[in-house]
C-alpha cells in the first residue's frame, strides 16, 4: 500500500519527463550511484569512455542510467544479480515501477499533445495521429476492459492484431495493471496461435475483426475463433474492428470499441517488480516447440531506450519510423517500447513496401517526414530491383539515419540503401540482436563522431555487451581476423530471464554449449580492425525474409502427413527472402500420387505454421543421410542443395555412405527439371 501511495505521489507531481523528478530516487545503498550521475555526468562521456564505463563498473553505468532515465514508485537496492553459467539474471533488484507510466505519463506531465504515433494506414494518405494523451487515455480504458474483464496482474493475455494503435494500447493496457502480453504475428496460422495461447495459458485474446494488407482484407476473427476452440484457458476474446465488415460474434467475444466508451480514461497503474514479466514473445529455436521468450519489465525498457537513443541517434522532434510488425521483437522494441520510453513520435506502418507501388516507403518518409528509417533487409533487396526513380521523386531530407535488421544485410542492398535511398549522406546502421536480446547488442553506432561505418557490417557492440568469439572446443578465440560461435561474456539488463514455464530448456539452450557466457546460435568474424561481422546461424534456424523458423517445426509439420516416415528442412539462398526452406522427404512405398502428397504438404506447413514457412522446394529422396546413432546430417543435404559441384565434404561417419548417390542424382534430375520448366 506504501508503493501504491507513493506512486500516486509521483503522478501527480509534475516532473520534468522521464527521470527521477525533483526528489530523485532514494539510495538504498552506497554502493549506487549518487543520484543524478548519469544526467549530469555519464551521459556528456565521449562514447568511447562510455562503453569502457559499461563493461568495466557495469553497476555504476546501469545503475545511474536506470535511476535518471526511468521514473520508479520504489528504488531498487542492488543493480544486479547475475550467473550467467545458471541463466540467474536479475536487475535493479527491489525496485517497483511501471512501464506505462514510464511510455505515458511522464511524456503528457510535460507535452501531453505531443503525437506519439503516427498510424501509417494501408490506404496511402490516410494516416492516424495519436497524443501522448490520447494514447494514455486508450490504454487507460482498454486496461479498465481487462480489469472489469477478470484480468488480472500476472495473467496472460494474447494479442493477435496488425500493427494499430489499439494493439500499442492492448500491449500498454497490461503493462498497465501488471499483466503479460504476448502478441503473436498476425501472420501465424489458428494451430500455431492455439499453441501459443495453450503453453501461455492465456485468459484472454484481443483481435480484430479484419486485418488490412497490400490492398486485401484477412480475416483474422476467423483465426481467432479456429484457434480458441482448442484453449480452455481463453475466457474472452475482445473483438476491435479495423473494417466497417461486421464480425459474427460468439459467446467470448467482446466488441472492443463498445466497451471501452463506457470505461474511464483513467487507471491506476500497478507498481510491478523490476522482475515481473513484462511480455513473453515465441520463437523459433532448433526444436519443434516454440519458446515463450520471457522478457521483464525495468531492464528491458532501460536497454531498448537507449539503444533507441544511441544506435539510431534519436532526438527530440524526430519521427521515428520502423517498419516492423508488432508481432516481432522489432516491433515491441523499437515501434513500441524504445521510443515511448524516450517520448518519441513512432510510426505504426500498415502496409507493404510495394503497396500501391514500389515507391510506398519513400512517400511515406516524405509525407511523414521521418528522420530515422529502420527496416529488413529482404524488402530493401525487392525494392531495388525497380528503378531508382521510385525512390528519388520524393523529397528524402528528413531522414537522418537508416538502420537494417533481422538477417544479415548484402553489399548491394547496403550500397543502394545508404546511397539511393540515403543520398550517400545518412550513417546506415546494420544492427544485429535478437529476440533474446530485448534490444540492439551490435551496430555501427554509438560511436566517436565521424568514427568510420563499414558496409554491411554490425562492427561494434553496445553499452554492456561483451561479444566472444568461442571454437569448436569451447575455447576462447583472442585477437583479431578469427571466426567462431558469437557468445556475450556478461549479462546487460535487456536480455531474456528465461523461457516460459521451463528455465531448463533456457540454461540448456543459451547457457550449456559454452558455460560462463550467453550463446547466441549466430557465428561471427571478428575482423583485424576488431569489427564484427555476422557470418549467420549455426544452428537449425533459418531466416526466411527475416522471419526466424526452426527447420524442426517444418519437418514436424511434414512428418505429420500419413505418407512421409521422414523429413529434413535446410535453409537454402534466395535473392529476395535471403533463405527458403528446401525440403527432402522421404516417401512411404507404393505412395503413387507425388504431385498431390505434395500440394498437401504445402498446405499442411501452412497451416500448422504459416504461408512464409512453406518450402519452396521439395525433393522426394529414398532415404536421408544419418549417421550411426540416427541423426539426419543436414549439413551434407546443405551441401548437396547449394554446391554446383556435387561434393558432399566428408562422409565418414555416415551410417551407409552410398546414401549421399542416390540423393545427388535425385538433386540433379529435380534441377534439370526445373530448368525444363523454366524454359
Ligand atoms: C539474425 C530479430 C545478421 C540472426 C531482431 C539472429 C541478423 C536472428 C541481424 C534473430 C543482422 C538479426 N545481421 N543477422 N544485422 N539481425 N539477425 O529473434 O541470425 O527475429 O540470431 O530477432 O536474426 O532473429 P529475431
Amino acid at each position: 500500500m506504501a508503493a501504491q501511495r507513493l506512486f500516486r505521489t509521483l503522478l501527480s507531481r509534475s516532473g520534468t519527463g522521464p527521470g527521477p523528478g525533483p526528489a530523485g530516487p532514494r539510495r538504498a545503498s552506497s554502493s549506487l550511484p549518487a543520484p543524478g550521475t548519469w544526467s549530469s555526468r555519464l551521459s556528456r562521456l565521449p562514447h568511447r569512455d562510455l562503453y569502457r564505463l559499461s563493461v568495466t563498473d557495469p553497476d555504476q553505468f546501469w545503475g545511474s542510467a536506470a535511476a535518471d532515465r526511468l521514473r520508479w514508485v520504489e528504488p531498487f537496492h542492488r543493480v544486479r544479480d547475475c550467473e550467467l553459467r545458471s541463466g540467474r539474471i536479475s536487475w535493479f533488484l527491489g525496485g517497483k515501477l511501471n512501464v506505462s507510466v514510464n511510455c505515458l505519463d511522464v511524456h503528457v506531465e510535460t507535452h501531453p499533445d505531443r503525437v506519439a504515433l503516427i498510424w501509417e494506414r494501408d490506404e496511402p494518405g490516410t494516416e492516424v495521429k495519436v497524443t501522448y494523451r490520447e494514447l494514455l487515455e486508450t490504454t487507460c480504458r482498454l486496461a479498465n476492459v481487462l480489469k472489469s474483464h477478470g484480468v488480472q496482474k500476472g495473467d496472460r493475455v494474447a494479442v493477435y492484431m496488425p500493427v494499430s494503435p489499439l494493439a500499442v494500447a492492448a500491449m500498454l493496457a497490461c503493462a498497465r495493471i501488471g499483466a503479460v502480453h504476448t502478441v503473436v504475428f498476425a501472420g501465424f496460422s489458428s494451430e500455431a496461435l492455439a499453441g501459443r495461447i495453450q503453453d501461455a495459458q492465456c485468459k484472454a485474446v484481443v483481435t480484430c475483426n479484419q486485418g488490412v494488407r497490400g490492398g486485401r482484407l484477412i480475416d483474422l476473427k476467423a483465426t481467432v475463433d479456429a484457434a480458441v476452440k482448442s484453449c480452455p484457458s481463453v475466457q474472452h476474446v475482445f473483438v476491435s474492428q479495423r473494417t466497417e465488415n461486421p464480425t459474427v460474434m460468439g459467446q467470448l467475444d467482446v466488441p472492443l470499441e463498445e466497451v471501452m466508451s463506457s470505461q474511464p480514461p483513467v487507471c491506476p497503474p500497478e507498481p510491478l517488480d523490476s522482475e515481473d514479466l513484462l511480455f513473453l514473445l515465441y520463437t523459433s529455436g532448433s526444436t519443434g516447440k516454440p519458446k515463450g521468450i520471457v522478457h521483464t519489465q525495468a531492464g528491458y525498457l532501460l536497454y531498448t531506450s537507449l539503444t533507441h537513443q544511441y544506435v539510431f541517434d534519436h532526438r527530440d522532434g524526430d519521427v521515428f519510423g520502423c517498419v516492423a510488425d508488432v508481432g516481432w521483437i522489432t516491433g515491441h522494441s523499437y515501434v513500441v517500447y524504445g521510443p515511448l520510453c524516450n517520448g518519441a513520435t513512432t510510426v505504426l506502418f500498415e502496409s507493404t513496401p510495394v503497396y500501391p507501388d514500389p515507391g510506398r516507403y519513400w512517400e511515406t518518409v516524405q509525407r511523414l517526414r521521418i528522420s530515422q528509417f529502420y527496416g529488413a533487409p529482404t524488402a530493401l533487396r525487392l525494392l531495388l530491383k525497380y528503378d531508382d526513380s521510385w525512390v528519388k521523386k520524393y523529397d528524402r531530407s528528413s531522414l537522418r539515419t537508416l538502420g537494417s535488421v533481422g538477417e544479415p544485410i548484402n553489399h548491394e542492398a547496403w550500397h543502394w540503401f545508404h546511397s539511393v535511398v540515403g543520398d550517400g549522406r545518412c550513417p546506415l546502421v546494420d544492427t544485429w540482436w535478437q529476440t533474446e536480446t530485448g534490444g540492439v547488442c551490435i551496430a555501427p553506432r554509438p560511436a566517436e563522431e565521424g568514427a568510420p561505418i563499414l558496409p554491411a557490417m554490425a562492427m561494434r557492440p553496445f553499452f554492456g555487451i561483451q561479444p566472444e568469439l568461442l571454437g569448436e572446443k569451447g575455447e576462447r578465440l583472442s585477437g583479431d581476423d578469427v571466426s567462431g560461435a558469437l557468445c556475450i561474456g556478461q549479462a546487460w539488463p535487456g536480455m531474456a530471464r528465461s523461457i516460459y514455464g521451463d528455465h531448463d530448456r533456457f540454461v540448456e539452450a543459451y547457457f550449456t554449449a559454452f558455460p560462463g557466457y550467453y550463446c547466441t546460435g549466430d557465428g561471427a568474424h571478428r575482423s583485424n580492425h576488431g569489427f564484427y561481422q555476422i557470418t549467420g546461424r549455426i544452428d537449425d534456424v533459418i531466416n526466411i525474409s527475416g522471419h526466424r523458423l526452426g527447420t524442426a517445426e517444418i519437418e514436424d509439420a511434414l512428418d505429420e502427413h500419413p505418407a512421409v516416415p521422414e523429413s529434413a528442412v535446410i535453409g537454402f539462398p534466395h535473392d529476395i527472402k535471403g533463405e527458403v526452406p528446401f525440403a527432402f522427404v522421404v516417401l512411404k512405398d507404393g505412395v503413387s500420387e507425388r504431385g498431390a502428397v505434395l500440394q498437401q504438404l504445402r498446405e499442411l506447413v501452412s497451416t500448422k505454421i504459416a504461408k512464409y514457412a512453406v518450402p519452396e522446394h521439395f525433393l522426394v529422396v529414398r532415404r536421408l543421410p544419418k549417421t550411426r546413432s540416427g541423426k539426419i546430417m543436414r549439413r551434407i543435404l546443405r551441401k548437396v542443395a547449394t554446391e554446383t559441384t556435387g561434393d558432399p565434404g566428408d562422409v565418414s561417419t555416415l551410417d551407409d555412405p552410398s546414401v549421399v548417390k542416390e540423393i545427388i542424382d535425385a538433386h540433379r534430375r529435380y534441377t534439370e527439371q526445373r530448368a525444363e520448366k523454366k524454359k
